[in-house]
């Protein structure tokens, strides 16, 4: 049986409080009845909108970061902390976005620490893999995002698939309207399936929920959600939008 899909949007830097309030309020009212009871629905608004998107929302959609620190406390200068997102409410947070790595030079190594710090402090990571354009053209793409997870994973342990989620987000799809054909994604879950039940044992790893992310539309994604191991995705740009949100949610809820 497919563990129970997980709808994700990523806002990235788009929404201050005020709109983003606005959103979750209108989210509120137009989600489809039980959508949110049968599918994970969770937005990552930026942090200072947080506080205000926790309020309005519906009580069974959960707020993720789009970053953390991997440090509890002291002198990290513009650094905020897994349990001062846990101090908010929020429940998941995403880590080593390939936007991060790109622009702001982050490491496997650190999305390493920054998983284990939100393990720590009881926050489900959510893991963004993904390889380049040129690592497909070279045909590495496999041992790319597999590298990438085992380092991301290292040392890790969780005593429940619920506790941890993979995003694995082609870097060539994001924001560009060129999405993985399902077979292309399909073929990269399975190899990020079978990393997650070496490292988790099959029980845990099999019901570990692998998203799909890049360039996810109301028109795509259900023939993604469609393969074995895509189990929901992780979208960004039409996030932003409720209509179409809301839609993906719909379509989705009816493929349980
Ligand atoms: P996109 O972004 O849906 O706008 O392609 C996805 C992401 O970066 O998580």
């Amino acid at each position: 049986m497919k563990p129970r899909y997980f709808v994700a949007g990523n806002w990235k830097l788009n929404k201050g409080a005020a709109e983003s309030a606005t959103f979750m309020k209108a989210l509120s009212g137009a989600l489809p009845a039980g959508a949110a009871r049968d599918i994970d629905v969770v937005i990552a608004p930026p942090f200072t909108s947080l506080p205000a998107a926790l309020g309005p929302g519906p009580k069974d959609v959960s707020l993720a970061a789009q970053d953390v620190f991997w440090e509890d406390r002291g002198a990290f200068t513009g650094e905020v902390s897994a349990s001062m997102l846990r101090e908010l409410g929020v429940r998941y947070c995403i880590v080593g976005h390939s936007e991060r790595r790109l622009y702001f030079q982050e490491t496997d190594r650190m999305v390493n620490l920054k998983t284990c710090a939100l393990l720590r402090n009881g926050i489900r990571p959510i893991v963004c893999v993904g390889e380049r354009s040129d690592d497909r053209r070279a045909g590495t793409m496999q041992s790319v995002v597999k590298f990438q997870l085992s380092s991301a994973l290292f040392d890790v342990s969780i005593k429940g698939p619920d506790e941890l989620v993979i995003a694995y987000e082609p870097v060539w799809a994001i924001g560009t309207g060129n999405v993985a054909t399902p077979r292309q994604a399909e073929d990269m879950h399975e190899i990020i399936r079978r990393t997650l039940e070496k490292c988790f044992g099959v029980d845990i790893g099999s019901r570990v929920r692998i998203l799909y992310g890049g360039s996810v539309n109301t028109d795509n994604i259900g023939g993604l959600v469609d393969m074995d191991n895509i189990n929901g995705a992780l979208i960004g740009g039409v996030s932003l939008d409720l209509d179409k949100f809301i839609r993906i949610i719909t379509l989705i809820s009816q493929k349980e």
